[in-house]
């Protein structure tokens, strides 16, 4: 047995590597050495989550950013983007759709815009979680405060997103400008589950700049937070951004780092994401078959949805992508999966 397969049997053991065990098992990874991989994620994953895939509905309701992430289409310093933000009326709207369809979960996602206010925010989640005692709320709204996590989770909110994108100081700075700060993100992340978010963090992967060493710190980075979700996708570059001209990540190792996150974390909620959906039309079902056992379809009204474009060619953008649900559900069926109607809480941290 090579060198690689002991490094997967010894993370399936111990939960963690070294730096450079990391760093080779990423380098020196085979077809051979993936396959064994995926067939060890699948197993833990039918362990703890039988062949159920869990849902979010998710609501993109403002475009606006603050920041100028370097990667990302909506970067404040883009004047093409065309800028949107829903009302609270037209938010809740999307909840009650998503609703009737079967979602449990919905994820508020947006850029940095702080003309949504604390409180606006506040009420917000108050108002859903009225209407929906039985669904969980999750936020995907940037670094805030300790304070203001702790008042939007004392207003009823349930789980927080906040990908680290990067756990190596160079390569952060590499992709963000110099007012963000690696330091400051881990900080929001602790907080976070401090406070008692059911927590997600990820990555890009194939970043500009990433290598099998800043791939090594983001495994320790999530070895040592130890969050509930990690939400992995290829960087796709969009055309209005600095990285306009820099190659994309694969398909191919987006599964690979999949099947590393169910092998050293079973229980870990891991989605499969929009990004691999669209740089490969099978990549979400691609994805759950390495170990991914989420799926996040779109229930932003389709008028915006193209507004909110983090990257090129984003699916589930067009009139065609007006039920996201039924077409993930179909998607699943066929390789042997279902969607859940159920919220789908992290064994550990269920309310
Ligand atoms: N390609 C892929 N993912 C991107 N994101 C932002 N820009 C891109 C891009 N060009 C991801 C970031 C962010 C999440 C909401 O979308 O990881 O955290
Ligand atoms: Fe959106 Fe298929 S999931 S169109």
């Amino acid at each position: 047995m090579g060198r690689t397969r002991e490094l997967i049997d010894k993370l399936e053991e111990a939960s963690r590597l070294e730096k450079e065990e990391w760093a080779s098992l990423i380098r020196e990874r085979t077809p051979e050495d993936a396959e064994y991989l995926f067939e060890k994620a699948r197993k833990w994953q039918r362990k703890y989550y039988g062949n159920k895939v869990y849902t979010r509905g998710l609501v993109e309701f403002t475009n606006y950013c603050k920041n100028d992430c370097y990667y990302c289409g909506i970067r404040r310093g883009n004047r093409n983007a065309e800028r949107y933000r829903l009302t609270e009326e037209e938010i809740l709207e999307c909840c009650r759709t998503g609703y009737g369809l079967g979602f449990r979960t919905f994820v508020l996602q947006g850029g940095e815009d702080g003309w949504f206010s604390q409180e606006a925010l506040e009420g917000l989640v108050r108002t859903i979680k009225a209407e929906y005692p039985d669904c969980a709320v999750t936020l995907s709204i940037g670094e805030r405060t300790y304070d203001s996590y702790q008042r939007l989770f004392a207003a009823g909110a349930d789980r927080y997103l906040l990908r680290h994108e990067t756990a190596d100081e160079g390569h952060y700075r590499l992709l963000h400008p110099a007012e963000l700060s690696l330091a400051n993100r881990k900080q929001c992340l602790f907080h976070l589950k401090e406070i008692g978010y059911q927590t997600g963090t990820g990555f890009m992967v194939g970043s500009p700049g990433q290598t099998p060493e800043t791939l090594a710190q983001d495994m320790m980075f999530i070895r040592e937070l130890e969050p509930h979700m990690v939400g992995i996708g290829p960087f796709v570059p969009h055309h209005d951004t600095p990285f306009a001209n820099e190659a994309g990540g694969t398909v191919e190792l987006t599964l690979f780092l999949i099947g590393l996150l169910r092998v050293m974390f079973p229980k870990l909620l891991i989605p499969s994401t929009t990004a691999l959906g669209t740089i490969d039309p099978n990549g979400r079902e691609k994805g759950v078959l390495a170990g991914a056992n989420v799926v996040m379809p779109n229930l932003s009204p389709v008028s915006v949805r193209k507004k909110y474009e983090l990257y090129d060619n984003k699916i589930c953008t067009g009139d065609e992508a007006a039920e996201c649900r039924g077409c993930l559900q179909r998607r699943m069926e066929r390789i042997g999966y279902e969607l859940a109607a159920a919220r789908g809480d992290h064994p550990d941290a269920a309310a």
